[in-house]
């Protein structure tokens, strides 16, 4: 995702991911295939969260191994290489932790995690995540709609778009001692989109609470548009009238849209998106309008030009 000319190209974004993962990696990988399928005793870290049900959204893709969903990461906070999450959040500290929901709200209101956590019954969605680098992997999240947040602190009629920031704290996130992105990382979405039941306000994967490296201790996940719409451990939920400013649409305008949902006939300026690299397969597979979702989603853009709001 970075901005950056050839020469500071990194190995990690110009190989194909099942390269850049050396041999003994990859054997762990397709080690961790068998461990998915005996779910749910064996995934790893964290805490197991019981009761779960299963949601009403689950893709009927086979799940990305545990170890590549947390061990593949973009989360710039930590390091800009693929690994850098797994290894430098690892003691990053998610206790205590308050999330802000305000703005164009009549009931603003500070949460507490814990609290978060017991605010609507937790479920398990398999959603794919589609990233905008072009590969994609199918993760077993465990949240609730993002929704059922909203509707407790009774947006006004003026909310027209939710805004999603990150906690800024370099110390903690030592990747924000570094200018690559102006930091907090902010991301926002329309209202509809906000309020789509597709849309998950997210504590989980794989059943256990998220690991660090994956947004702990909560995050957004947004599946029709690409994974950089997801911000990760954010602290603030802000109602706007105006659209707001996000992270990668300041960096690169041209690069990456407000609306940014998956779309293969709008390639980004230095690549398709025609196809993408599912972490663990060989072979490219085409994208899906939307990812798939277009069923549940593409109504909200009936008569939009999505070539020219990407
Ligand atoms: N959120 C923050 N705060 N910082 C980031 O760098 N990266 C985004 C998104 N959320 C990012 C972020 C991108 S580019 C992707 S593809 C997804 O997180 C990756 O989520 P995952 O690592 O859990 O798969």
């Amino acid at each position: 995702m970075l901005i950056k000319r050839p020469a500071d190209l990194r190995p990690s974004e110009i190989t194909p991911p099942e390269l850049f993962y050396d041999r003994r990696r990859f054997l762990q990988l397709t080690a961790g295939m068998a461990a998915v399928s005996a779910w749910p005793g064996l995934a790893a870290a964290g805490e197991k969260l019981p009761g779960l049900k299963r949601g009403a959204y689950v893709a009927q893709d086979k799940p990305t191994p545990y170890e590549a969903v947390t061990g593949y990461n973009n989360f710039y906070e930590f390091g800009t290489d693929k690994e850098d999450p797994a290894r430098h959040a690892a003691n990053f500290k998610t206790r205590p932790w308050t999330i802000a929901v305000e703005g164009e709200v009549r009931k603003p209101r500070v949460f507490d995690i814990e609290d978060i956590l017991k605010l609507a019954p937790l479920e398990e969605r398999i959603y794919r995540l589609r990233c905008v680098e072009a590969w994609s992997m199918v993760v077993p999240w465990v949240g609730f709609p993002l929704a059922e947040l909203l509707k407790r602190v009774e947006p006004t009629g003026n909310a027209k778009f939710v805004e999603f920031t990150t906690l800024l704290d370099p110390e903690r996130m030592p990747g924000q001692k570094s200018s690559v992105l102006t930091w907090p990382y902010r991301e926002g979405l329309r209202m509809d989109e906000a309020m789509h039941p597709l849309t998950l306000l997210t504590v989980g994967l794989y059943g256990e609470l998220l690991p660090n490296q994956n947004g702990a201790p909560v995050r957004i996940v947004i599946p029709w548009k690409y994974g950089f719409k997801s911000a990760k451990s954010i602290v603030r939920i802000r109602l706007t009238e105006q659209q707001p400013i996000t992270t990668w649409n300041e960096a690169g305008p041209r690069e990456y849209g407000f609306y940014s949902n998956v779309n293969p006939d709008v390639d980004h300026p230095r690549w398709s998106q025609a196809k993408e690299r599912r972490i663990g397969e060989f072979l490219k597979r085409p994208t899906l309008p939307f990812n798939g979702y277009a069923e549940q989603v593409a109504g909200m853009y009936a008569g939009m030009d999505l070539r020219r709001d990407f």
